[in-house]
């Protein structure tokens, strides 16, 4: 989603994290369960915050809802990895596997996200609207209170 800085912002962060998390996939199991909280945290903050402004855009019948459907159905698997991930013991000897393989699937969501969805949304949305569902994402993004330190 090209045009928030904010959510550009928490990609990188999560790409950032994951290429941590890859590094670090030997490293102590102090370091990975660390690593794994922050991965955790703000993929759930901003999967959540980004599924309010999705499902705001589907009630507006939007006319890109298979993309929107795409992005809320990633969601779910995402949230399915990270309950097993949460699960498991950090230094099992599958764990390595498990952090490159969520690796491959966000950084797929991610341009997913900021090439594909973004054109559909475009094309779907006058400028005036485009403008308005962008200054929502931040705003509800603000009402949630995430705060970008963490
Ligand atoms: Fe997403
Ligand atoms: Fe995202």
């Amino acid at each position: 989603m090209q045009s928030s800085g904010l959510l550009s912002d928490e990609h990188s962060r999560l790409r950032v994290i994951l290429s941590q998390m890859e590094e670090h996939a030997i490293s102590t199991v102090r370091i990975r369960e660390k690593l794994f909280e922050r991965f955790y945290n703000l993929l759930s903050s901003h999967m959540k915050f980004e599924e309010v402004v999705l499902r705001g855009l589907l009630d507006q019948n939007v006319d890109c809802s298979d993309e929107i459907h795409q992005l809320i159905e990633e969601h779910y698997l995402f949230r399915l990895m990270l309950f097993e991930m949460k699960a498991v013991p950090k230094n099992h000897k599958r764990w390595g596997a498990k952090v490159r393989i969520v690796k491959d699937f966000i950084d797929r969501h991610i341009d997913y996200e900021e090439i594909d969805f973004y054109e559909a949304l475009r094309e779907a949305l006058s400028e005036e609207q485009f403008k308005i569902v962008w200054k929502n994402f931040s705003q509800s993004r603000d009402e949630m209170g995430f705060n970008l330190t963490t």
